[in-house]
């Protein structure tokens, strides 16, 4: 997969995109990501990409042009005819596990980073870009944003983490959240790892962690529960 990132702050990118599983992921060829920035697509002599919004409100907007520039610029250098571009705003459709697994089968995805009060709408009307949201809050910028979706996306490609059985136990992956998980010492403290998971019998650790999981999405999270698993509950009460 290439991934595309357009931001006007390359700096936020770099260290979290060169670490653990991200940085692994590019070393086994399995990644490519390209980090333009937005401030070498700008006709502004002092290389400005902001600007006063029209009719007046407080805050900066970023420009059309540098935007429409880089986002024409990697369509043309990769040879993309149907782009995967995405816009994150908070504004956008609020972002989880199903849109990640969709996203990690795409073989690109470009991110427009927005900044200031965000991008000129006309960016918005043109491109056709998927918006999305990771939570209703509002960050600087799209950079953090961008980050918390590529790494999602990039842990669910094909051998990028050793055992991809192990995210599809994670949480939201079959709406469920995970099971509890015990590490070496056996006794810390006097608080015990449960017997079960020291018993090596396979098949009655998998029924524990699946009911384990089960009672936790049902205290936690029941929204996830399929909609039998609910009626099931009210029953029980
Ligand atoms: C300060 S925000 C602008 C918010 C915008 N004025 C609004 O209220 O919708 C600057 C940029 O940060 C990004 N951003 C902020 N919060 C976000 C969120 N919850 N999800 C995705 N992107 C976000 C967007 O790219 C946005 O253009």
């Amino acid at each position: 997969m290439k991934i595309h990132i357009i931001t006007a702050f390359p700096n936020l990118l770099r260290g979290p995109l060169d670490e653990s599983i991200i940085k692994r992921s590019q070393e086994k060829k399995l990644v490519e990501i390209y980090i333009h920035n937005l401030r070498d697509y700008s006709e502004d002599k002092h290389k400005r990409v902001d600007d006063y919004p029209y009719g007046g409100a407080p805050g900066m907007v970023l420009k059309p042009e540098p935007i429409f520039k880089s986002i024409e610029f990697v369509l043309g250098q990769f040879n993309i005819k149907h782009p995967n571009l995405i816009f994150l705003t908070p504004q956008g459709k609020r972002y989880n596990q199903a849109k990640a697994i969709e996203l990690s089968k795409k073989d690109h995805l470009i991110f427009l980073c927005g900044h200031y009060k965000g991008v000129d709408e006309r960016v918005r009307e043109y491109w056709q870009m998927d918006e999305i949201s990771i939570g209703d809050y509002v960050l600087t910028g799209g950079e953090l944003p961008a980050l918390v979706v590529i790494d999602s996306v990039i842990r669910l490609i094909p051998g990028v983490i050793s055992d991809i059985e192990s995210a599809k136990t994670d949480s939201f992956y079959q709406k469920r959240l995970d099971c509890p998980y015990y590490t070496r010492p056996e006794n810390f403290r006097g608080m015990k790892v449960p017997q079960v998971l020291l018993s090596g019998h396979h098949a009655e650790i998998k029924k524990w962690q699946e009911q384990k999981a089960l009672e936790r999405t049902k205290k936690l999270r029941q929204d996830l529960l399929r909609k039998d698993e609910k009626e099931k509950m009210i029953d029980d009460d």
